[in-house]
């Protein structure tokens, strides 16, 4: 016979066949065994191509040669499966290995994290006034001279603009020196009754010192409606005081000056300072019923109001007996981490 089969007979005999179950047992990755399962027994593989062709055979030798191959072709993918399931075993122990975690080890603390101290005093006095029924908002922080000063009745060469050092910017606006510009922001865009608070950032051009700072936090409080007066300023005062120290709380006004309010006063509340244990008065801020200039800025008639502002940082110092205002702004985690969860 000269048709080649015999040859290729031999190509399939014992040989061929050791040499490939040992470059399978021996392939080093799983791409390699891919390599030599096309190669083999892929669609155009050796062993396919044998098949392929019993069919040129007489029946007797293609039943046996067939017989033959198909065990053959058997044993190469029983070897390709057994590699296959040993390089996935050999690959999961390295990454077991290179994983391996020292439970006996001691642990890593993480960090814990906290709010601000003026933050969580912040909070808490939100939350007070919002159970008194105020609504909470805020304004911007770029000013105009109008919102700051004019429409709030302090005249152009007044000397309460000196009271508050100002930041200009180079277009003539200015950072806001007080909360107060939001009482004519939000009576502008509504109407009365209405009870509202404002917390924020304001700014100073202050000779910064322990009490002192040029970036500060107030809380201005604004409430309008038909025959509001003073006792229900007083009211308020109390109100928050006792909400924020306890029970009969004492609180105390002075008459002082204020352009947007009459009569203006200072306001106080008596408690036990932490430092001293001695019972004082703490100078919280201004105070005062609306000025009817103001009102008439804003187009109001036939409405009263009271208005308070105050520094935050007063009420977060004091109480907590932090010497120096500057460590608010430091952030210094000595000092930051003595008030976490404190409120
Ligand atoms: C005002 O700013 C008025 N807008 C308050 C007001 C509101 C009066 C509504 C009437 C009606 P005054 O300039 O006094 O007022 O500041 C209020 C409070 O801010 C002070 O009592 C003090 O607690 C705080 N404060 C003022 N300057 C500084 C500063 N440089 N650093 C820290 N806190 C300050």
């Amino acid at each position: 016979m000269t048709d080649g089969s015999e040859e290729r007979r031999d190509d399939l005999g014992a040989d061929a066949s050791a040499e490939w179950l040992s470059q399978i047992a021996a392939a080093p990755d799983a791409q390699a065994l891919q390599e030599l399962r096309v190669r083999l027994i892929g669609k155009k593989g050796e062993i396919t191509q044998q098949l392929k062709q019993l069919g040129k055979l007489d029946p007797d030798e293609r039943r046996e040669q067939g017989q033959r191959i198909n065990a053959l072709k058997g044993r190469v993918e029983e070897a390709i499966e057994a590699r296959k399931a040993e390089l996935e075993r050999q690959r999961l122990d390295a990454q077991l290995a290179s994983e391996r975690v020292d439970v006996t080890l001691p642990g890593t603390r993480p960090t814990q994290s906290g709010l601000h101290l003026l933050t969580l005093v912040t909070n808490r006095l939100l939350d007070v006034f919002r159970s008194l029924g105020y609504e909470v908002v805020t304004g911007p922080e770029l000013e105009t001279d109008h919102y700051n000063f004019t429409a709030l009745n302090f005249p152009p060469d007044h000397p309460a603009r000196d009271t508050q050092d100002t930041f200009w910017t180079t277009d003539g606006r200015l950072l806001r020196t007080h909360t107060s510009p939001m009482q004519v922001r939000y009576m502008e865009a509504h109407k009365p009754p209405f009870k509202l608070v404002v917390p924020g950032k304001v700014f100073r051009n202050e000779a910064v010192d322990v009490t002192h700072e040029a970036q500060f936090h107030q809380l201005e409080a604004l409430v309008v409606g038909e025959r509001i007066t003073m006792a229900d300023l007083r009211g308020a005062i109390n109100e928050m005081a006792q909400a924020l120290i306890g029970p009969g709380t004492k609180t105390r006004l002075q008459p002082t000056y204020f352009p947007f309010v009459e009569p203006g006063a200072e306001f106080a509340i008596w408690w036990t300072n932490p430092r001293t244990g001695r019972e004082e008065w703490l100078e919280l801020g201004g105070c005062g019923m609306v000025h009817p200039k103001v009102f008439e800025a804003v187009g109001y008639e036939g409405v009263t109001g009271f208005a308070f502002g105050f520094g935050i940082e007063r009420l977060a110092l004091v109480p907590y007996a932090i010497p120096d205002i500057r460590y608010f702004y430091q952030g210094d985690m000595r000092v930051l981490e003595q008030f976490r969860g404190v409120l």
